[in-house]
């Protein structure tokens, strides 16, 4: 039995490099036999840049209903929501005191966002070991995520090690899971697409709004009767698209003729195409938040039994009576 956990924060709607890069991979791990599956959403985390209630909730729930419309099913999956288990926070203080300061000093992810960011707050800073206890606390051997975060992920294994060096054998140290070719999707602009380049493409948008997204593509200026280098829309089209198609898209790059814009329709086409059915089950959940809130809470039951038989464990290792 592998136990396999994964997290997305709160800061808004999944997005497609989210939905290829950590859900899609995850729920395939899910339909795999003899795995039991961990998948939360990391509303505490999103709280390092979050600040207003309402959003917050709101981040949640679109969320959840990402993970839902992606085929998640409850009796496979323990899904829940990271606020709701708080042993998590306990778990996150114990790990502070074994985390050495400069292997979080040296963080990527913090050194990106806390030079780009005015309000730079502990809880930046300390957002890898709250991760760690994510992940310890169930004991979890696999965690499905992209590329960003395998820095993340070392300094888990790093903090597992340093306790049970110092406590005795008490953390299970996990690896990371990923696809190599969905490593890195690209946004819009071809950097990497994040929720906070503002360069997502959100395949859950009314038809619209997602085709704007598509032909916001940046692409070269080569004139349409010239062949075409593969591009970040090509890229895109790759990763949803059969052999077939990919062939077909290729030769149409090389052989001229053919403009970015023709590329971009068929990419918006085959994104209608690839997520018809999560795009419906998106809508029914979004109407239906008590619906969705009901699960979190079943999920959220099952996992805090889990969550405070292992705490128990850790307190009494670090000399604690109870
Ligand atoms: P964002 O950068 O948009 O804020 P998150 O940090 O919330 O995304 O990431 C959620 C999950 O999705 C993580 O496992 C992360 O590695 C994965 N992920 C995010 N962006 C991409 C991307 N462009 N390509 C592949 N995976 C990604
Ligand atoms: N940091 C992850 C992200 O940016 C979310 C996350 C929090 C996570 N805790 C985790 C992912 C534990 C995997 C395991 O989306």
């Amino acid at each position: 039995m592998k136990r396999i956990l994964t997290g997305i924060q709160a800061t808004g709607i999944p997005h497609l490099g989210n939905i290829l890069g950590a859900i899609k991979p995850a729920l395939r791990l899910a339909a795999e036999p003899d795995t039991e599956c961990f998948f939360f959403i990391a509303d505490l985390h999103a709280l390092t840049t979050v600040r207003d209630a309402a959003t917050l909730k709101q981040n949640t729930y679109n969320t959840a209903v990402a993970w839902l419309a992606n085929g998640l099913d409850v009796d496979k999956v323990l899904f829940y929501r990271q606020s709701d288990v708080p042993q998590v926070a306990e778990l996150s203080w114990y790990l502070n005191c074994l985390a050495p300061y400069p292997m979080l000093a040296n963080a990527h992810a913090f050194k990106d966002k806390s030079g780009r960011l005015a309000d730079v707050n502990a809880g930046l800073f300390d957002y890898p070991v709250l991760m760690a206890a994510d992940i310890l606390l169930y004991d979890a051997q696999w965690v499905p995520m992209g590329k960003d975060q395998t820095q993340h992920l070392e300094m888990t294994r790093d903090i597992a090690q340093a306790f049970n060096n110092c406590y005795g054998r008490t953390f299970v140290l996990p690896e990371l899971r990923m696809a190599e070719r969905l490593m890195r999707i690209p946004g819009t602009d071809g950097k990497k697409m994040s929720k906070s380049y503002g360069n997502y493409i959100d395949i859950f948008l009314p038809e619209a709004q997602l085709r704007k997204q598509i032909m916001g593509i940046v692409t070269d200026s080569r004139p349409l009767e010239a062949p075409k280098e593969p591009d970040t829309v090509f890229t895109l089209y790759e990763l949803l698209a059969s052999p077939e198609q990919t062939a077909a898209m290729r030769q149409n790059y090389r052989a001229g003729n053919y403009g970015y814009g023709q590329a971009k329709q068929a990419l918006f086409e085959l994104i209608l195409e690839r997520f018809k059915s999560e795009r419906k089950r998106f809508d029914y959940y979004c109407k239906r938040p008590d619906e969705v809130e009901s699960l979190l809470a079943q999920g959220a039951a099952k996992v805090r039994a889990r969550a405070d038989k292992k705490l128990k464990a850790v307190r009494k290792k670090m000399g604690f009576t109870r």
